[in-house]
């Protein structure tokens, strides 16, 4: 049946997650299948992608499907659009899941087992947590274009081949993986805050230099006398980035429901599992977001279940 339109199930809808393959966005992908949505499970890694369908399937969730997806690699991406243009003729769900963190992780301790890093966070603030993490890492340069190369402009490629078939469905929705790490509010630069603030008057054209000019002041040592968020300052701005061109295309694409959500501090890699909430937790704020009831709103950041600013 590969390649066959499933004519006969006109109201399943269909969700991609990209990422899907372990963390939240593994998560994402149960959860949704669980609510009875077609779910196409994609990662980078086809074993690990295969790996993590098979553990749907054994918990009797035979509604998902595999397809490999580098959301930094445009003809990874084309595969991906045809496949799902031949088999579904539409997207009814995109959750824009992956990411990198925009830091190296020192190998000895990423090797650490997640009972370890449990034991050493707990009893620790939020603050406490996220310096345990950075001591575990480096933040350099590559690691901070890779991260741009990967949460702004890889999942803005994966949209941009995606919509022509969200827009076939009668109640598209993008939900992108943000963080509060994206607020404006962390920004010291008062006249790029004002400006990445103002969707009305931005551009992607504009965002492209914003991101070049932050590029620049990383490698030349000038971020922090620019006032570019600092700590983790790649993944700041690639989700602050993200969330500013999220809402150019709300306001683009009126018929789509296009929102920002942040998960919480969660429990994976990327965060050494140093967080507060499991992916279990992390992953149900993004579901309850992509199935919102239709008609629902657009152009939001949502955090802890509830809109938050985007500043
Ligand atoms: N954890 C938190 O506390 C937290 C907080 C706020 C926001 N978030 C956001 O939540 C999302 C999920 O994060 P997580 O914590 O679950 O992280 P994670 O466990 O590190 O998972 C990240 C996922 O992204 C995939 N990925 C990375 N680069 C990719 C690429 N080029 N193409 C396709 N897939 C790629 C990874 O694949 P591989 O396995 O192949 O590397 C992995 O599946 C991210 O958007 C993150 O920014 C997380």
């Amino acid at each position: 049946m590969e390649g066959a339109r499933i004519s006969s199930l006109p109201s399943t809808r269909i969700a991609l997650v990209t990422g899907g393959n372990k963390g939240i966005g593994l998560e994402v992908c149960r959860q949704l299948a669980g609510n009875g949505v077609t779910v196409v499970l994609t990662a980078r890694d086809e074993t690990r992608g295969a790996v993590a369908v098979e553990k749907l399937r054994d918990l009797g969730l035979s509604s998902v499907i595999f397809h490999q997806l580098d959301v930094t690699d445009a003809p990874s991406i084309a595969r991906l659009a045809d496949f799902l243009r031949t088999r579904f003729g539409k997207l009814d769900i995109l959750v824009n899941n992956a990411a990198l963190s925009g830091l190296e992780y020192l190998q000895d301790h990423v090797d650490a087992t997640s009972t370890e890093s449990e034991e050493k966070a707990s009893g620790m603030d939020m603050t406490q947590r996220l310096e345990w993490v950075l001591k575990r890492c480096r933040e350099t340069y590559d690691a901070g274009k890779e991260c741009l190369r990967t949460n702004y402009y890889g999942t803005k490629q994966v949209i941009e081949a995606l919509l022509p078939l969200l827009q076939a469905s009668d109640d598209g929705r993008i939900v992108n993986v943000s963080s509060e790490f994206g607020q404006l509010r962390l920004f010291s630069n008062e006249e790029l805050k004002q400006e990445l603030n103002d969707v009305t008057n931005l551009t992607e054209e504009r965002l492209d230099e914003v991101l070049a000019m932050f590029l620049k002041d990383l490698e030349t040592g000038a971020a922090e006398a620019r006032g570019w968020p600092m700590v983790c300052s790649a993944y700041k701005v690639s989700k602050a980035v993200l969330n500013a061109y999220s809402r150019i295309l709300a306001r683009r694409h009126p018929t789509l429901r296009v929102n920002c959500v942040h998960p919480g501090y969660v429990k994976t890699d990327m965060t050494l599992d140093s967080g507060f909430l499991t992916p279990e937790e992390g992953g149900s704020r993004l579901v309850a977001v992509a199935l919102l009831p239709a008609g629902g709103p657009t152009g939001l950041f949502f955090a802890e279940r509830q809109e938050a600013p985007f500043v």
